[in-house]
């Protein structure tokens, strides 16, 4: 059974190193995870199973917008809307918090993260060319937003 706690700082550790399994580019160190989980404008969720952290999302909050800072579900642990359930959470807690806008970017060529975020409502509203490396070549950034009714 999945179950979604709120981030706590006593997690960073194991949330890098989830995060480092997670992504093979943009992997945050340690040292960004903590100071993420200590600023009091960031908010986030861990989805655990058999106590095991399986994803988390990690947002920061401002008076009318939220942004996605990051946001993984361990590879061996896809495609059981795991990811799913973390976003929903965190668009919960972000409406509770009467904020309207969530904003996020994403590689253009993150096929998953793009069809999660369209299939929770997230509109296309900017892209910014050549903006992620891959090896020699480089990858457009894209810009989602939500509007949260
Ligand atoms: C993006 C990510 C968080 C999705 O997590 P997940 O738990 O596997 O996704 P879910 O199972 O909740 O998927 C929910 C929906 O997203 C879409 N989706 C997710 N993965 C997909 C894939 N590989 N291909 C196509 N659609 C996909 C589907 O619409 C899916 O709904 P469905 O299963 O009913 O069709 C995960 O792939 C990941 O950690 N990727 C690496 C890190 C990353 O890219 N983070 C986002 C950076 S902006």
């Amino acid at each position: 059974m999945i179950t979604i706690e709120p981030i706590t700082p006593i997690m960073a550790e194991p949330l890098a190193k989830l995060h480092a399994e997670s992504f093979t580019d943009t992997v945050w160190t340690l040292e960004q995870i903590i100071g993420s989980l200590t600023l009091n404008t960031t908010c986030g969720w861990v989805a655990y199973a058999n106590k095991q952290p399986m994803g988390f999302i990690l947002c920061q909050l401002a008076d009318e917008q939220a942004e996605i800072l990051t946001f993984c579900v361990h590879p061996q642990n896809r495609r059981q809307h795991i990811g799913e359930q973390l976003l929903q959470q965190a668009i919960a807690a972000i409406r509770a918090e009467n904020i309207k806008t969530i904003f996020l970017e994403v590689a253009a060529d993150n096929s998953a993260a793009c069809a999660l975020y369209k299939k929770l409502g997230f509109k296309v509203n900017g892209r910014r060319k050549g903006y992620y490396r891959r090896g020699t070549s480089m990858v457009d950034a894209i810009y989602y937003s939500k509007i949260i009714i």
